[in-house]
C-alpha cells in the first residue's frame, strides 16, 4: 500500500507492479477509486475483468461456471448492472457473496476468484490507485475480505496506492491492514538518485549535464520526480546543444518549466474548489511552507478554527491537503505554497 505526495511515481510503481505480475503468467486488473464512484461497482467490473481474461485465455468458460455464480449473487445482492455477456446466463449461487455484509460478500468473490485461479495454476492481482477516495467503511470491507481469504493461501493480491490522507483504520482493520500490506511511503528522490534521473537518460543520446546545472535543477526541483521531469524536459528542449546542457540553459528553462507546472500540473488541482476553500489555500501558501497548524491558518484568515473548519475538512477530501497530525494541515502537493503565492500575487 504506497502513499505519498502528488506526482512522486505512485502510479508509474503500480505499473511496474502489474508488468511484474504478467511476467509471471499472472492476470493483472488496474482499477482507480474515484470521488463519485461506487465501490462494489468497480470491485464488481474488477471480478468479472479478471473472469473475463482468465476463461478466455484458457477456453475455460464452462469451468468459470461456479465463480460466475457467485459474482451473480453480488451483483444481485448489491443492485448492479449485470454487464452484459459475462454474467448473464449463469443462475446466481445463493449463500455466496450475497449476505448483504460487504466484507464477507467481497471474501466469496475473492474466494471465487482465487480458486478459479489457483485450479488453472495462475493467479490475479487487483492494484487500486488513488485510495484514499475509498470511505472508511469501504476500505475496511476491502481489507477485512481479503483477511478472510488470506488465510486459504489463494493467489490473490492486491497492490494500493494513494495520498498519505489514506483513510485510518481502526480495531481489528488496522491490525489486518498490518499484516496483510506493507506501508512504504514514497517521497521525493534522494541527491544521488534525482542527479541518475537527468544523467542517464542524457547519456543514452550522447548529452552531459554541466555540473552546476544539475545542482541547479535539484535545488528547484527538491528531487521531486514530476518536476525533475518538467524541469529536465525544459532544459533539454531550450539547449542548443550539442552534447552540453549548461547551467544558462536551465535558467532560460525555469520560466518555461514554472509556466507549464502553473497551468497543468498545479492549475488542475484548484480547478474544481469554490472561493471558500481557496481562501484557506491562499491563507497557508501565504504562510510559506508547510505543514501548518490549523490555528495558524484561521488566525491568517481573521477567523475562528471552528468557522473554516468545514472548507479544511473538504480540502482534505477533495485530496488537496492532508493532516500528517492532529491539527496539523499540509498540501499534498509538493512545493504547492510557491504556486499559491505566484497565484495570489
Ligand atoms: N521511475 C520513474 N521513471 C521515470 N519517470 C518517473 C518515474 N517515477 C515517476 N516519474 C515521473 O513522475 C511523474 C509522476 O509519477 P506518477 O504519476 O506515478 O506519480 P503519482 O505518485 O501517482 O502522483 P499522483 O498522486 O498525482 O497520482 C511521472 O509522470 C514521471 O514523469
Ligand atoms: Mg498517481
Amino acid at each position: 500500500m504506497l502513499t505519498g505526495l502528488r506526482g512522486v511515481g505512485k502510479t508509474v510503481l503500480l505499473r511496474e507492479f502489474g508488468r511484474t505480475a504478467e511476467a509471471h503468467g499472472w492476470t493483472h486488473v488496474p482499477t482507480e477509486a474515484a470521488e463519485s464512484q461506487r465501490f462494489v461497482e468497480s470491485m464488481a467490473t474488477l471480478v468479472r475483468k479478471a473472469l473475463l481474461r482468465l476463461s478466455a485465455a484458457r477456453r475455460a468458460a464452462e469451468r468459470a461456471r461456479r465463480a460466475l455464480g457467485i459474482l451473480r449473487s453480488f451483483l444481485v445482492r448489491w443492485n448492479l448492472p449485470d454487464g452484459g455477456e459475462l454474467a448473464l446466463g449463469f443462475d446466481p449461487i445463493p449463500g455466496f457473496a450475497d449476505s448483504g455484509a460487504l466484507d464477507d460478500d467481497l471474501a466469496g468473490l475473492f474466494a471465487a476468484l482465487g480458486e478459479f485461479a489457483q485450479a488453472h495454476d495462475t493467479g490475479v492481482l487487483f492494484t487500486v490507485d488513488e485510495i484514499q477516495y475509498l470511505s472508511q467503511d469501504e476500505l475496511t470491507a476491502l481489507i477485512m475480505g481479503l483477511h478472510r481469504v488470506s488465510q486459504d493461501q489463494l493467489p490473490f493480491m492486491i497492490a494500493g496506492a494513494g495520498l498519505p490522507s489514506l483513510p485510518s483504520l481502526a480495531g481489528e482493520a488496522r491490525s489486518y491492514a498490518e499484516r496483510l500490506f506493507s506501508f512504504p511511503v514514497i517521497d521525493s528522490l534522494p541527491a544521488g538518485e534525482a542527479r541518475e534521473a537527468l544523467l542517464s537518460p542524457a547519456a543514452d543520446e550522447g548529452v552531459h549535464w554541466r555540473p552546476d546545472a544539475l545542482e541547479r535543477i535539484i535545488d528547484l526541483t527538491h528531487g521531486y520526480p514530476y518536476f525533475l521531469q518538467e524541469f529536465g524536459k525544459q532544459a533539454w528542449d531550450v539547449a542548443a546543444g550539442p552534447d552540453h546542457i549548461t547551467v544558462a540553459d536551465v535558467e532560460a528553462a525555469v520560466p518555461v518549466a514554472i509556466h507549464e507546472l502553473d497551468t497543468g500540473f498545479f492549475r488542475v488541482r484548484i480547478g474544481r474548489t469554490t472561493d471558500a476553500e481557496r481562501a484557506y489555500l491562499a491563507a497557508m501558501g501565504s504562510l510559506g511552507p508547510g505543514p501548518y497548524g490549523s490555528g495558524k491558518v484561521a488566525a491568517a484568515m481573521g477567523k475562528a478554527t471552528t468557522q473554516v473548519g468545514p472548507h479544511r475538512d473538504a480540502l482534505i477530501k477533495r485530496g488537496l491537503c492532508y493532516s500528517p497530525r492532529h491539527g496539523i494541515i499540509d498540501f499534498t502537493v509538493p512545493m504547492f505554497d510557491q504556486f499559491i503565492r505566484r497565484w495570489t500575487a
